[in-house]
């Protein structure tokens, strides 16, 4: 579904923080993204979500080449992929509903359609009581499920989750990483970038280790 090869990265003038990365995403995948803080994870995470341009190599997105693609298109091939940011970026004037809800209105459905399924995902993340509020009046772990709500509404067949449990403690960790689990099963691939360590533990998933600015992949 997703394809690097020989992929680079540097921001400005500075050093490449990301060198000939290579590696695939095959579909209904699960894999972690680790690496030590300021190893590229957040990067990585960047270039797989089109919000950032390689300085050099190959990135196919559902068959497309990125460096070819007509930009028409990026809107598209971007809502057949979730993310969950490490600051969630919820906006604090909406509700939780509503903010769950944006990225269908922003593509132009139409409420009556989708409100159910709104109210159906923010039940499965656990967020039925609090769907009325804002966010500043959430707790953060709230928040993480708010933002992985908003993520997954529109039925992404791929997931980025960067630190989704940065927030959170040990016993909601373990119930998201059962929703990421869950959602794999239902055919989404997904992509944990975390250096949680007592979460890595709990699955026997596909690793890919930044270091150095290299990537690599153990099965
Ligand atoms: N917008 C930017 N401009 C310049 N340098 C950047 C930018 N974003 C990240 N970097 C640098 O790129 C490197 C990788 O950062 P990145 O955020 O991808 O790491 P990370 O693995 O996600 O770290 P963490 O675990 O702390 O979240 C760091 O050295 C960082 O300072
Ligand atoms: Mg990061």
């Amino acid at each position: 579904m997703i394809r690097f090869e020989n992929v680079g990265l540097r921001y400005g003038m500075g050093p490449e923080i990301l060198k000939d990365v290579t590696f695939q995403l095959e579909p209904q995948s699960f894999q972690f993204l680790t690496g030590p803080s300021g190893a590229g994870k957040t990067s990585l995470i960047r270039l797989l979500f089109m919000s950032l341009r390689p300085t050099r190599g190959l990135i196919q997105v559902f068959g497309h080449d990125l460096s070819t693609i007509d930009k028409q298109k990026l809107p598209n091939l971007r809502r057949r992929i979730g993310v969950v940011f490490q600051d969630f970026r919820l906006l604090d004037h909406l509700t939780t509903y509503e903010n769950v809800a944006l990225p269908l209105r922003v593509a132009g459905k139409d409420e009556s359609d989708y409100r159910s399924d709104v109210v159906e995902l923010l039940k499965w993340v656990g967020l039925g009581e609090r769907m009325h509020v804002m966010p500043p009046i959430l707790s953060g772990g709230e928040k993480q499920r708010a933002a992985i709500a908003r993520a997954l509404i529109t039925r992404p067949e791929v997931l980025l989750a960067d630190e989704p449990t940065g927030n959170v403690d040990p016993p909601l960790a373990r119930r998201l990483l059962r929703l990421f689990l869950e959602l794999n099963k239902l055919g989404t691939s997904v992509v944990i970038a975390t250096h949680d360590i007592a979460l890595l533990e709990q699955v026997d998933a596909r690793r890919m280790v930044l270091a150095d600015g290299r990537l690599s992949v153990f099965e």
